[in-house]
């Protein structure tokens, strides 16, 4: 008999960005953060994971086609650890249930998007892991339950467990049983709500985000600012999605994203994620919400840029047409973007999956 799950998860965007963690072993973060989750289908990681008695030499990994190794002590370790140990406390409780725990497992991800287009391909990879695992352990699981181990593999793949606009709370506790995403509004309820996404650059980036943000941690005196900050804005983002306004939504985005960069200029040494072309979409998108203002009282998009020089552009859908003649006018494509269904499938599970 082979067990079997599949489960997929889409990436996410923040609003206010995770930087900086106050304990790395268990990934809980020196702020609260808030997202976007791009739930169409040609954004997302697709795991399957298998358990079975004939699998040997422990369990392994393949992310798209190429196999990973499973260290131990390290982040996916950490997160089929938690998940396993969960299984088993099911099954010491029911004496019926099949013993999945001490098989060996063999999951198998891939991302329906280039890996190289820079977009954070570890939260939803992390994210449809621990989904597909929940599913082959029928654990009784809630998503909020599962969000704090897939912050375990990476911070912000607790916030892609959920659609729509996902808060990941902090929490207090040492143990990390309330650093949690919860959901803040579903995508239903702010539907026109779209993202442009302008891949500047594919290269890999220079510095990781995880290295990035305890450099910052360390090093930077203008992060105590953004955490006497932070808290107030997540208040005040959830308040502006939750009234669909879009102007203070757009006000609180561009300016996240400005002072996280702003951190990484004051990080010892500096790290510069934005780049010449990065600027200039910067001074597009504030020079258009510069006219569309004085012409209609309204901000017409907002700019939001991760640990990369790619953007993300949020718009009510009505904008976008505008947005998208104005990018194209000004950054003409230098070739055409690869089709990103043509990338990879679930379908093929590599060689070795089933032995
Ligand atoms: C700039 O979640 O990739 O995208 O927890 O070390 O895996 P680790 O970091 P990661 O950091 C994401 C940083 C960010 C901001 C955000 O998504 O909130």
């Amino acid at each position: 008999m082979v067990y079997e799950a599949t489960a997929t998860a889409p990436v996410n965007i923040a609003c206010i960005k995770y930087w900086g963690k106050r304990d790395t072993k268990l990934i809980l973060p020196t702020n609260s953060s808030l997202s976007v989750t791009l739930d169409q289908d040609h954004l997302r990681s697709t795991t399957t994971s298998r358990a079975d008695a004939s699998f040997e030499d422990g369990d392994r990994l393949w992310l798209n086609g190429k196999e990973e190794s499973i260290k131990e002590g390290g982040r996916l370790w950490t997160c089929i650890k938690e998940l396993r140990g969960w299984r088993k406390a099911e099954e010491d409780k029911n004496a019926e249930l099949p013993k999945l725990a001490a098989l060996n497992l063999r999951i198998a991800s891939y991302n329906n998007f280039p890996t190289a287009a820079g977009l954070a391909s570890s939260a939803s990879g992390l994210a449809a892991l621990v989904a597909s695992l929940a599913g082959l352990y029928e654990l009784p699981q809630s998503p909020s339950e599962l969000s704090r181990i897939a912050r375990q593999g990476s911070g912000s793949a607790c916030r892609s467990l959920f659609g729509g606009f996902v808060a990941w709370r902090e929490g207090k506790e040492a143990d990390g049983s309330d650093s949690l995403a919860e959901e803040v509004a579903s995508r239903e309820h702010w539907p026109e709500m779209q993202a442009l996404i302008c891949v500047v650059s594919d290269a890999k980036k220079g510095t990781s985000s995880t290295a990035g943000m305890q450099h910052t941690v360390e090093t930077s005196p203008l992060l105590q600012e953004r955490l006497r900050v932070v808290p107030k804005r997540m208040d005040d983002i959830s308040a502006a999605i939750k009234a669909r306004d879009f102007d203070a939504f757009a006000r609180l985005t561009m300016a996240d994203s400005n002072q996280f960069h702003a951190v990484c200029l004051d990080t010892a040494p500096p790290i510069f994620y934005l780049n010449d072309v990065s600027r200039a979409i910067i001074g597009l998108v504030e020079e258009l919400n510069r006219a569309h203002l004085a012409k209609t009282g309204h901000l017409l998009a907002a700019y939001t840029f991760d640990a990369g020089p790619n953007a993300v552009i949020y718009a009510p859908e009505a904008n976008m047409p505008t947005i998208v003649a104005a990018v194209n006018r000004f950054f003409p494509q230098a070739e055409a973007f690869p089709d990103p269904f043509k990338v990879g499938t679930a379908a093929a599970l590599p060689e070795g999956f089933s032995e």
